[in-house]
Parts: structure tokens; C-alpha cells; sequence
């Protein structure tokens, strides 16, 4: 493993009812006393659903759980009225980073780049640092970015993922192409089984997972084998 901090960012999407919420919270609670990581070698981060944060920041911060909380999405426009948002400066009590571009957003609410520039300026603007989702190593990204998620679309969610050397060659040109000083994050079908291969390539810098972060017993997991390799 690098010298710096290995990002894991769960993605719970669109998923878990306020009840499953708490319990994963519990059970992750336990998972973590019973076999600690090493916060000085990863950066645990768990984007939730809105409705989810106000209980999760509280249960966190009681239980002294091993985590930060994230946004999956935060509205292009400020505090305002645009009925049913929620604005980058309402999630900022409860968040430090936000995903934005996921490949999720893009397609079924089409999301498009002067979209997501706004979304950027909204999340910068409360000091929210975005992680910036990209498909391939051919879209183009904000200049202001300095976290890149590199999320093929064929391998989200397939149990496909792509080969940790080719991640690492998507992350390198990625990297390149800025001509800044970013880091970039590998999803799509991350396990607790493959993290280990992610987490050792030199050009990626930590990892993205959805599915596996729905059980609190395969995200520690998947937090323990990439705080040990
Ligand atoms: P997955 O999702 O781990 O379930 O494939 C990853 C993602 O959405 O980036």
C-alpha cells in the first residue's frame, strides 16, 4: 500500500429503509470493535441517502464510529426554491465529500457537463470535495477537481470488474491528461476479495464500492483487506 491515505467510498445508492440504516450502523459497529483497521491507512467514507444523514452524523458521532459520511449528489442550485433539492450547503453539516457525475446520475437523470460544473461550484462553494465520476479515461474533467472516480458502466454492478492493471492504466492517463496533481479512485464490482489488487497499483488511490457496501460485514471486511495490503 501507497504512503497516502487509500480512499474507500460505499455507495449505498438508492437503497436501505431509515431502520436498515441503523442497523447496518450497529452491525458495522460491531464488526469494527471486534477487529479494528488502521485509520492512519484508509479514508472510510459512506455516501448515503439524504434522508439517511441526520441519524447516520448523530449515530456516528454517539458511537464513535469509524467513518465520515458522503453525499451521492448535491443539487446544482444553491438553497432556494427548486421544489424536492437539497442543496450543497444543507448536506454540508453532515458531509465532507460528495459524488458527483456517477454514471447512475448521468444516464436516467441525464446529467449533463454544464450540470455537473454547477453541482461542482455548489459543493466548492461549503467546502464539500467532490469526487468526480468518470467512465473512461476520454471524458473531459473540470479543471477544479482534484478527486477523479474512474467507474467504467459495464462494470458496475456485473460482478465484472475491470482487471486492476487496466484500472491502473485508465487511472495513469487520467492522471496525465490533468496535468495536476489529482487522485483517482477505481468502482465497479470492488469485493472485499479483489480490493487488495486495487489497492496496490500504484496510479489508483482507492476504491468505490456499491454493492459491497451494503452489508456492514463485507465493507469492513473490504476496508480490513485493503488497510492490509
Ligand atoms: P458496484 O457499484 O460496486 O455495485 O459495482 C460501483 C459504483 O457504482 O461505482
Amino acid at each position: 500500500m501507497k504512503s497516502t491515505l487509500f480512499y474507500i467510498i460505499g455507495n449505498w445508492k438508492s437503497n436501505k429503509t431509515i431502520d436498515e440504516a441503523v442497523i447496518w450502523a450497529k452491525d458495522f459497529e460491531t464488526f469494527a470493535k471486534r477487529e479494528p483497521f488502521d485509520l492512519k491507512k484508509v479514508r472510510v467514507i459512506l455516501c448515503v441517502p439524504f434522508l439517511h444523514m441526520t441519524t447516520l452524523a448523530s449515530l456516528i458521532e454517539l458511537r464513535q464510529l469509524p467513518l465520515l459520511l458522503g453525499a451521492q449528489n448535491v443539487s446544482a442550485y444553491p438553497q432556494g426554491a427548486y421544489t424536492g433539492e437539497t442543496s450543497a450547503s444543507m448536506c454540508q453539516v453532515f458531509v465532507k465529500y460528495t459524488l458527483i457525475g456517477h454514471s447512475e446520475r448521468r444516464k436516467y437523470f441525464k446529467e449533463d457537463e454544464p450540470t455537473l460544473k454547477s453541482k461542482l461550484e455548489q459543493a466548492k462553494m461549503v467546502a464539500i470535495e467532490p469526487v468526480y465520476c468518470v467512465q473512461d479515461e476520454n471524458m473531459s474533467i473540470p479543471e477544479t477537481v482534484t478527486l477523479v472516480g474512474y467507474e467504467p458502466v459495464w462494470a458496475i454492478g456485473t460482478g465484472k470488474p475491470d482487471t486492476p492493471d487496466n484500472a491502473n492504466r485508465v487511472a495513469g492517463i487520467i492522471k496525465q491528461r490533468s496535468g495536476r496533481d489529482i487522485k483517482v479512485i477505481y468502482g465497479g464490482s470492488v469485493t472485499p476479495e479483489n480490493v487488495t489488487a486495487y489497492a496496490t497499483m500504484e496510479h489508483i488511490s482507492g476504491v468505490l464500492p456499491g454493492g459491497a457496501s451494503l452489508t456492514a460485514q463485507s465493507f469492513h471486511r473490504l476496508i480490513v483487506n485493503a488497510s492490509k495490503s
